[in-house]
């Protein structure tokens, strides 16, 4: 029997009475893009994040661009950030028209690490004000990604922002119903993005994101640009962007969003599984920090030899994948900032060789045992 990386079709099937009938209603009304479905789900997802004000919009990357944009930071502002994310953290700084600075992240989460944010910020800030190095930037920013689920280290970091007068922005898109200290992933610092993308924990049926943030004024900006810049219809006080989420998404999204609690609760289990399953063998574990309810967007697993495992799993009908194969620091796409191989340690060391095995709400036991006898054969096999 083959394993899956990921299952939308089982999830489908348990809602599809409820989602037809929703769809059937934005059908009905004609109402295609924004409206009533998109606010009611924005009010539900403040909620779910915590916060005052949720705005949705039409990708995670459109979230992280927009927050960073409705900031309104001085142009060419250096904005923190790990290099073991997905692209879109950093295209967002860039589209926004800032400079990305990366900092290593920590061993053991693989989030931005805040002591090393805080000697990379003392060792940069001769006169107390941080200036980037590399290119000169005036740092005004850190950019904190919660990776495979768990929130990084918001409130130190939050305290490092308030010391240096920088905006912490959190991109929350493998996050979604997680907390720290039993705040939720979403209501920290000065704003956070989120992805709705289908695999995420949350998923629509197409493209959609949110940015959830206490601050008023963020969130009436964000509003604004994400339809055109207007305040009325055809009137411009600024430049925006077409970023509106479709009213089929919302109407997806308000439905599984009644069920993010409980689906993420099953991916605990089938973590906590795995971790069983699979103590004793020569891997890293998934590191999960004691204060946090980390959501397994991501089940990750690390071991020198991920390629021929992969490879062998593969061989065994089981789906695997890389998350991410190259730190952004090393890829030709941000080869202007100027970083090298060798500048961030924990990063490569995490991109040559993590390996993330199938996770999803609706995964079996059996299915974890497939996966599990595969990963120990390879290594019985091996002697
Ligand atoms: C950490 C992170 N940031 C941003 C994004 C971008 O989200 P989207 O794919 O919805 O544009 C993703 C999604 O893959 C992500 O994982």
């Amino acid at each position: 029997m083959s394993v899956p990386f990921l299952d939308l079709k089982t999830q489908y099937n348990q809602i599809k009475d409820e989602i037809g009938s929703e769809l059937t209603e934005v059908l009905d009304t004609c109402y295609y893009v924004l409206g009533p479905k998109v606010a009611a789900f924005e009010e539900k997802f403040a909620e779910i994040a915590g916060t005052k004000y949720c705005v949705a919009v039409s990708s995670g990357t459109a979230a992280v661009h927009i927050m960073i944009w409705a900031a309104d930071l001085q142009p060419g502002s250096g904005i923190i950030v790990p290099p073991n994310t997905f692209t879109a953290s950093v295209e967002g700084i860039v589209l926004a028209g800032h400079v990305p600075v990366f900092v290593d992240v920590d061993k053991d989460t693989l989030n931005l690490s805040p002591e090393k944010v805080k000697s990379f910020l003392e060792s940069c800030s001769a006169d107390g004000t941080p200036v980037d190095p590399k290119t000169g930037a005036r740092i005004r920013g850190i950019l904190a990604v919660d990776l495979y689920g768990q929130p990084a280290a918001l409130p130190e970091l939050e305290k490092i922002s308030e010391r240096y007068g920088l905006l912490l922005f959190e991109d929350a898109c493998q996050s979604v119903n997680a907390s720290r200290n039993g705040r939720p992933a979403g209501s920290f610092g000065t704003a956070a993005a989120f992805s709705f993308y289908p695999g995420k924990n949350l998923g629509a049926f197409g493209e959609g994101g949110a940015v959830t943030t206490n601050s008023e004024d963020i969130a009436r900006r964000v509003r604004t640009l994400r339809d055109h810049g207007s305040r009325e219809k055809y009137i411009y006080d600024f430049i925006g962007h077409n970023y509106r989420m479709s009213a089929f998404q919302g109407a997806v999204l308000g439905v599984k969003s009644r069920y993010i609690s409980q689906w993420n609760d099953r991916r605990r289990d089938a973590a906590k599984r795995y971790n069983e399953l699979l103590s004793g063998l020569p891997l890293v574990l998934p590191h999960e920090d004691g204060d946090v309810r980390h959501v397994y967007h991501l089940y990750a697993m690390h071991t020198p030899e991920r390629d021929s495992l992969r490879e062998f799993l593969s061989n065994g009908d089981v789906a695997s994948g890389l998350h991410y194969p190259l730190p952004l620091h090393t890829q030709k796409a941000y080869a202007y900032l100027g970083y090298k191989a060798g500048d961030f340690p924990v990063s490569e060391w995490n991109s040559s060789c993590n390996l993330t095995l199938p996770m999803f709400p609706d995964l079996t036991q059996d299915q974890q045992i497939i996966v599990t006898e595969a990963v120990k054969s390879y290594f019985s096999q091996k002697g």
